[in-house]
């Protein structure tokens, strides 16, 4: 199994770009099943989810090319309704490529989708939302079975703003016979830029980013190029560490509006932060001060996918912190790793009570998820001493080459 070996204590200096939005291409990618034409997506990001989505579209019956960064996705002959168990199980987005499948050929089949070990991550508003645009459904032996003599659009509330729930309606809806409106929908970007794809096949969809979206349901898709949007997450992953590990970094290729939930914050503390168009410059002079309280919300709360890297830089912030996951109810698990580190907190059910310490120290901490394990990755990069960070496959989910991306900023991180 890999690990990372960081030798800690490095400022961190220099630039840095963002690759594309791991959550916008997975969104797109079941996109393309609607489509009866050939998509081209550019700027592909390397991320183990993404290929094995593509691996997914391959095996329905979409012709898929790799051209460097370029992936050519030929959805005309796509004809298999059956999500292979092995790799659906492996992915969160699998369970999004319903409304797309059922949209295209009327039937679908898919097993219980896997993800990240964040919680029980369940599926009720996803079937909820395609039982009311008329599919049939159902459930045995882990697996879903789906039929839609005719899919029919419908108006639908979301009982929780899902980003996956929302993605999955939408989709169903832009094949469908009629209208489809989803209220208290999910805002995030990453729903914006499924939108914005889709339109540009020739769908219509509008209100994508506010609470209620309109889906008008229409024949065909056609043919398109599209590059999704840039990946706020790994964005303020690299900004924390920065903010952790302190020094002078400049994010590029990304929206600062897009995460000024956490710019905020990072302001707040005291850390010099600079914003143009495309990029976002932090500095660090003094110590930190404590962010006093953590909050995840859906967008534009403070995002669930930044809260472990945001943790790591309260334990050596000076104050005290309150983190509260709301979203999944077992994503605290890098916090009894940081203790390990020597960090100061405490824990109440979903809620970490932080109190900084001057620094972290290395030992052997595991990585339990894709952002805990950025997360103890950057805490290595602050630490004194050595830190081996075990189980790293799953930060390669969504990030592409993590310790060649720090270590271009001055990090000292080798993967073994
Ligand atoms: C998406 O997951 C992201 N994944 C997650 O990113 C992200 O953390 C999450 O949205 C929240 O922003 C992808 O886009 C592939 P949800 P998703 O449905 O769609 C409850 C990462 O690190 N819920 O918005 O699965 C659920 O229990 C990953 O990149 C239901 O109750 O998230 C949770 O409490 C991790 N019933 C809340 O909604 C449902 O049918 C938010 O989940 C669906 C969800």
């Amino acid at each position: 199994m890999d690990k990372f070996v960081i030798n800690g204590g490095k400022k961190l200096f220099g630039e840095i770009s963002v690759p594309k939005a791991k959550n916008s291409y997975l969104a797109i990618l079941a996109g393309c099943v609607l489509s009866s034409g050939v998509v081209v997506l550019h700027d592909c990001p390397q991320f183990v989810d993404v290929s094995k989505m593509l691996d997914i579209l391959s095996i329905l019956g979409a012709k898929v090319k790799k051209r460097d960064r370029d992936v050519e996705i030929d959805c005309r002959y796509i004809s298999n309704y059956k999500v292979p168990q092995d790799l659906a199980r492996q992915i969160r987005s699998s369970i999004f490529l319903l409304g797309p499948i059922i949209g295209r050929l009327k039937k679908a089949l898919v097993s219980y989708p896997g993800g990240c070990d964040i919680g029980s991550r369940p599926i009720d508003l996803h079937l909820k939302g395609l039982r009311t645009l008329n599919v049939e459904i159902n459930e045995k032996f882990g697996m879903i079975e789906c039929e839609a003599h005719e899919l029919k659009g419908n108006d639908f509330h979301l009982d929780y703003p899902s980003v996956g729930a929302t993605e999955n309606i939408m989709m169903a809806g832009v094949l469908a016979k009629g209208r489809t409106r989803i209220f208290n929908a999910a805002k995030e970007p990453e729903i914006v830029d499924l939108q914005n794809f889709i339109n540009k096949m020739g769908g219509k969809i509008i209100g994508a980013g506010t609470d209620t979206i309109i889906v008008e349901g229409v024949e065909s898709l056609s043919s398109c190029e599209y590059t999704p949007m840039a990946d706020r997450i790994i964005a303020g992953t690299y900004l924390l560490a920065g903010a952790t590990c302190g020094g002078d970094i400049l994010v590029k290729d990304v929206k600062a509006c897009h995460i000024y939930s956490l710019l905020n914050k990072l302001k707040d503390a005291g850390f010099d932060i600079k914003i143009k168009s495309d990029s976002i410059r932090l500095a660090s002079s003094k110590r930190p001060v404590s962010f006093g309280k953590i909050e995840t919300m859906p967008y534009p709360g403070f995002p669930t996918d930044m809260q472990p890297q945001a943790l790591v830089l309260q334990t050596i912030s000076s104050g005290v912190c309150i983190v509260t996951e709301n979203l999944f109810e077992t994503r605290l698990k890098h916090v009894p790793e940081l203790v390990k580190m020597g960090a100061n907190i405490t824990m109440k059910d979903r809620m970490a009570i932080i109190t900084g310490v001057d620094t972290l120290y290395g030992t052997e901490v595991c990585s339990t998820d894709l952002r805990a394990g950025a997360a103890l990755t950057i805490a290595g990069m602050q630490a004194q001493g050595q830190t081996v960070v075990t189980n790293i496959h799953n930060i390669d989910r969504g990030y592409e080459k993590l310790d060649e991306a720090f270590c271009k900023l001055g990090a000292d991180i080798k993967r073994v």
